[in-house]
């Protein structure tokens, strides 16, 4: 059984860029809903105990889109809370070099970012990767993440999903884009992610089936998730 993670701060703690109350529909009805789906499906796929990380990719080779949308949106959540902090973390280091050499400075790689947040049409993800031509801003359209893309290493992610921002700013995409880069995101994270394509120390991976978390289910008994 795949747990839901934890979310590594409280529920209020990235006020003002995001609501203590998207937060937590976020996590604990929408995260959940992913989880539990992805529980019962992997094992009648009969890939329950595998990492979620296989189990995505197996069941985009199977062309199993149910099982993938559940499992890849369980992948992607539990990336997606690694890639913010309280407050957002400073832009700097190795990560500030990367971004400047590839973007020109961080400013442009913003613009970027929130300019391929709001072009892409509907739901789904915008990140930042890096592959073997450096760095550069992609979106990936409803629960299709970077496991299926050869090649490409994830190092941020923000949530195209309406109800990842429309509680706090409505119909405003780009408004939440500049305010998540700016007062959300952590490019701390993006850069042991970076790291870690390079091969220096490890990179995200969903916490191992029958592993801790879900301190949400504990708290709210009897709660039933919704999509
Ligand atoms: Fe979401």
């Amino acid at each position: 059984m795949y747990a839901l993670p934890d979310l590594p701060y409280d529920y209020d703690a990235l006020e003002p860029t995001m609501s203590a109350e998207t937060l937590q529909f976020h996590h604990d009805k929408h995260h959940r809903a992913y989880v539990e789906k992805t529980n019962e499906l992997a094992e009648k796929a009969g890939l329950a105990g595998k990492p979620l990380e296989e189990v995505v990719r197996e069941a985009s080779r199977k062309g199993d889109k149910t099982l993938f949308d559940n499992a890849a949106q369980a992948w992607n959540h539990a990336f997606f809370w690694q890639c913010m902090a309280p407050g957002g973390k400073a832009c700097t280091g190795q990560l500030k070099a990367a971004i400047e050499k590839a973007f020109g400075s961080v400013d442009s790689f913003k613009d970027a970012f929130t300019e391929a947040g709001v072009g892409h049409f509907g739901s789904g993800w915008v990140w930042l990767v890096t592959g073997s031509e450096g760095l550069k801003v992609i979106s990936t359209h409803d629960a299709e993440d970077t496991l299926v893309k050869d090649g490409l290493f994830p190092l941020l992610v923000c949530d195209l999903w309406e109800h990842a921002y429309y509680l706090d700013y409505q119909n405003d995409r780009k408004g939440f884009l500049e305010a998540w880069l700016d007062g959300a995101a952590s490019y701390l994270f993006g850069e042991q992610q970076m790291f870690a394509a390079d091969g220096k120390g490890d990179g995200f991976k969903y916490p191992a089936p029958g592993g801790a978390g879900d301190k949400a289910s504990k708290d709210a008994p009897g709660e039933q998730p919704r999509a």
